[in-house]
């Protein structure tokens, strides 16, 4: 048993009372995230060091999941996925913004208070085990993150140790074995056990199978949308594949260099793209259907994905932008919302 469990939450606290609409909303929620910055400072200098600018990783991103929901982030590798899940859980320090669990204000937190709230949010990795110490094996890898809060004791924690490799379809005989000794399916397993030994509330999977062979990724993908039931799990899933993220979520945000350009309800968003970075990450997927896939529209984005530390004035997606026009280079598009909550930062209605 996690004492984790049996300790009493701390009900939500509210500085400021908002409207009984709004209040009716974030009942609901688990994750609130408000305006999330990450900015990198970048240093020169051999004899004094002097921060000559910053690599703006996350600028600005707010998003919500509801308690027992999947938000897929999706993007191209650079636009600053990892970051902002790293920020989230506070493994990494945000230059501004607010990230509220359960109503409790997580970028407030400080001390003891900080670390018993960490053990509500696991990370998974692509590779999990592949930052861990390979002389471990999988009891006192699974056992690790308990006794860093003192959870349980030796027997309890290998009891809950060998219920959660259960959960996960790996036999309890896998204890005594060592992390080389497993495949990329299973080792995944293993890293979605040892995030779950806390039971925590969130999860954020970072490219969770993006390291495995396709045939295996399913299994994963499937396992983890089980385990969300039976655990009442909320996840944020981080992929640049939208097909692994068109699986495990009911809402789906994309990114574009440190900024979200989209969001919308998973159906929504494959069906009815609306900013020219969505429509064009979506035109390079293959469709299944032979007749669908010989009409697909491909558009072809020009150029790579411009330096976070010196984006693009107005509209960051405008040096690739088809549809591109001056107004894009000197303003910045809003963040608004049409119909159904779909939500885009675009000039035009396209
Ligand atoms: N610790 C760091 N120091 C400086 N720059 C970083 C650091 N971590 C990430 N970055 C930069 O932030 C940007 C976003 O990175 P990342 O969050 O890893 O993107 P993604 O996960 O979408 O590939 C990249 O330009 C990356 O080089
Ligand atoms: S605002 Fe302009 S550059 Fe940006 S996505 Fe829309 S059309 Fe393209
Ligand atoms: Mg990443």
């Amino acid at each position: 048993m996690s004492t984790e469990q049996t300790e009493p939450h701390v009900p939500a606290q509210r500085t400021e009372e908002p409207d009984l609409s709004a209040a009716a909303t974030a009942s609901t929620r688990l994750l609130e995230v408000e305006d999330l910055k990450v900015h990198f400072p970048i240093r020169r200098g051999i004899v004094v060091e002097r921060t000559v600018g910053h690599v703006q990783a996350v600028d600005g991103v707010g998003l919500g999941i509801d308690s027992g929901g999947t938000y897929g982030l999706v993007g191209e590798s650079g636009c600053g996925k990892t970051t902002f899940g790293r920020a989230v859980l506070r493994l990494e320090e945000p230059t501004a913004g607010r990230v509220r669990l359960g109503g409790e204000e997580v970028t407030a937190m400080k001390g003891e208070r900080l670390r018993r709230f960490r053990s509500r949010m696991q990370m998974v990795f692509q590779d999990p085990l592949g930052s861990l110490n390979p002389r471990h094996n999988v009891d006192m890898l699974l056992s690790e993150p308990l006794k860093v809060h003192g959870v349980g004791s030796k027997a309890e924690r290998r009891k809950l140790a060998v219920e959660t490799l259960d959960a996960v379809g790996l036999p309890k005989s896998v204890l005594e074995r060592f992390p080389h000794e497993f495949s990329g399916g299973q080792r995944q397993r293993l890293g979605i056990a040892r995030a779950l030994m806390l039971r925590p509330d969130l999860i954020v999977c970072d490219e969770p199978v993006s390291a495995l062979d396709v045939s295996i990724q399913a299994q994963v993908m499937n396992l983890l949308d089980e385990l969300q039931d039976e655990f009442g799990l909320t996840y944020l899933v981080i992929a640049h594949d939208l097909a692994v993220v068109r699986h495990l979520s009911d809402r789906v945000g994309v990114m574009y260099l440190g900024k979200l350009v989209e969001e919308a309800d998973s159906e929504t968003i494959y069906e009815r793209p609306r900013h020219p970075y969505t429509k064009a990450l979506l035109s390079a997927v293959p469709q299944p259907d032979p007749e669908v896939e010989a009409n697909r529209e491909r558009i072809i984005l020009k150029g790579d994905l411009p330096s976070p530390a010196n984006p693009p004035s107005g509209c960051r997606f405008r040096t690739r932008c088809p549809w591109a026009e001056d107004i894009c280079a000197e303003v910045e598009p809003e963040w608004r919302e049409a119909a159904g909550g779909h939500k885009v930062a675009c000039h035009f209605d396209l």
